[in-house]
């Protein structure tokens, strides 16, 4: 395995095109979901509403597991922007899905300082680990495997987001006890060096 910058990222998760297809039913915000929605646009002016749009999208991959075609028409049409605005943001933005991924979401990042900090072994240590390749989900749904550009704690190379976590200075040899952390003790492994988004109204 090498990194490239022409390879592919998680492509099965993460479409580039436009016309995602509609699937199910039609998708509103929960209304905890739509309270917290409406507390977030209050926070740019009216004619900068199409803002939130970053927030509005969150709100719908935590409400479903990733961003489906219904849900963009929902975001668009509550922010006054077209289907199109939304999902030029979901296909630039690799932290949205556009398909289910799995409980634990392992981005390994992939970029100068993690890479010759050794992170193609720590994505090869996964791979071995879940016997799945980056861009896949394990039979079980519990894993996704990801390489993505630079996670913002270079000086931490290399890291591996688990989630909303940093799991900083990873060593292939880690990896397999942060794999069996997290299959025995679920979120409560999301623990010590790392730090937790704060996006939430
Ligand atoms: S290069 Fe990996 S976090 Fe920045």
């Amino acid at each position: 395995m090498s990194f490239h910058p022409q390879m592919a990222y998680g492509a099965a998760f993460h479409k580039s095109s436009r016309a995602l297809e509609d699937e199910g039913p039609a998708f509103v915000y929960t209304p905890e979901n739509r309270a917290r929605f409406d507390e977030i646009v209050t926070r740019y002016p009216p004619d900068r509403r199409r803002s939130a749009v970053l927030p509005a999208l969150y709100l719908a991959q935590d409400q479903e597991g990733y961003i489906t075609a219904n849900a963009i028409r929902h975001v668009a049409e509550l922010l006054g922007i077209t289907r199109a605005d939304v999902e030029d943001v979901v296909s630039f933005y690799t932290m949205f899905y556009t398909r289910p991924v799995g409980t634990f979401v392992l981005q390994v990042c992939r970029t100068l300082p993690c890479a010759v900090n050794g992170a193609e072994r720590v994505t090869e240590s996964l791979v071995e680990r879940l016997g799945i390749k980056p861009g896949e989900t394990d039979p079980t749904r519990t894993f996704t495997l990801l390489e993505v550009e630079c996670l913002g704690a270079c000086d931490r190379a290399p890291v591996v987001m688990v989630n909303d976590a940093w799991h900083e200075c990873q060593k292939p040899e880690d990896v397999g006890k942060l794999i069996d952390d997290l299959r025995a003790r679920g979120d409560a492994a999301l623990s010590g060096c790392h730090h937790v988004v704060e996006r939430k109204g």
